[in-house]
């Protein structure tokens, strides 16, 4: 890991820039968490309404009180556990946190990532770190420092590369703000890792009330048609599809892992797709996240 370019990110976080840092879901596009100005800026390069909220990235479980009002036993006790990782809470903001951050809600995310130069980056840093996927709204999350480049490149101030992200969807919400803990968004942290540290079923909530962006009924999406159908469909619906002369790209199981989700989709993509026909996941493990991203990937338009 090279010092010198944590060094300088972090300076640049601290005069109010934008840096594009790794994590082990994707990558992510972060400011300082504490300067609106900064995070406003977010909002502005990735075209995202300002009531979406972000996430904020921390060090460690111990930073959780300088930015939740309160949090459950519960909810710290799966912070001990499972951060560094994949796991996003959602809690009772702290009056210090501003709204820019939270969309305007009382509530906020908090996350401690699991890649050594983002843990490089928040230590060096301090405090923390704003940040949703490195990717304009809407579109296929970037599991790449290429990825970020191409998208979001010229309107940056630095990207710091840590190779291929290693699992590729993004972090399980899960909501401890109005008592029970929910699943608003799956993701690299399984339901079932998840249901086995709480001793007990949790919910995996619909479109709610709160503003959850990848819950928006067209989402992570590239710019051909996504169709998911069942494995053993895959070839007549292509066959069918590929009939007026439409290019269509056929993506294998493989394809799909959440570690190559995204990238297959951009591959797609610049290939020339019209269509991209998809092999519906088995929906455990990591396949419900992969589930859920392509059903919002061939959401309407
Ligand atoms: O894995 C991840 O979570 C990545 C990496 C960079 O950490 N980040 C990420 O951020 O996916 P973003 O902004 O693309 O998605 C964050 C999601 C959004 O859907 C947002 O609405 C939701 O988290 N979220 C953040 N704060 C929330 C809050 N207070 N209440 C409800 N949803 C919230
Ligand atoms: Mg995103």
């Amino acid at each position: 890991m090279d010092r010198s370019r944590i060094h300088q990110a972090a300076e640049i976080l601290r005069k109010g820039g934008l840096v594009a840092f790794p994590t082990e879901t994707v990558y992510g596009l972060g400011a300082d968490a504490s300067n609106e100005t900064a995070v406003q800026a977010i909002f502005r390069v990735k075209g995202r309404p300002e009531n979406h909220p972000l996430i904020v990235h921390l060090h460690s479980v111990t930073q959780v009180c300088l930015w939740a009002k309160s949090a459950p036993e519960a909810a710290l006790a799966l912070g001990r556990k499972f951060w560094p990782g994949p796991l996003t809470l959602i809690l009772k903001k702290a009056s210090t946190v501003s709204k820019m951050v939270t969309g305007g809600q009382e509530t906020v995310g908090l996350r401690v990532p699991d890649h050594p130069v983002a843990l490089a980056l928040l230590r060096k840093f301090g405090g923390g770190v704003a940040a949703p996927s490195a990717n304009r709204f809407g579109k296929v999350s970037p599991t790449t420092a290429g990825h970020v480049k191409k998208d979001l490149g010229g309107d940056i101030d630095f990207i710091l590369d840590g190779g291929p992200c290693d699992i590729g969807v993004e972090s399980t919400i899960v909501d401890f703000s109005s008592g029970d803990p929910v699943i608003l968004r799956p993701g690299g942290l399984t339901r079932e890792r998840l249901e086995k540290a709480l001793g007990r079923p949790v919910a995996v909530r619909g479109i709610g009330p709160v503003r959850v962006s990848g819950q928006l009924e067209s989402h992570y999406a590239p710019k051909a048609l996504v169709v998911v159908v069942t494995p053993g469909e895959v070839e007549s619906r292509a066959a069918g599809l590929s009939k007026g002369g439409k290019k269509v790209v056929v993506l294998a199981k493989r394809d799909v892992a959440a570690k190559k989700l995204y990238a297959s989709l951009r591959r797609a993509d610049e290939s020339g797709a019209d269509v991209i026909v998809v092999p519906a996941p088995d929906e455990k493990g990591l396949g419900l996240a992969v589930g859920d991203r392509l059903r919002k990937a061939a959401g309407k338009r």
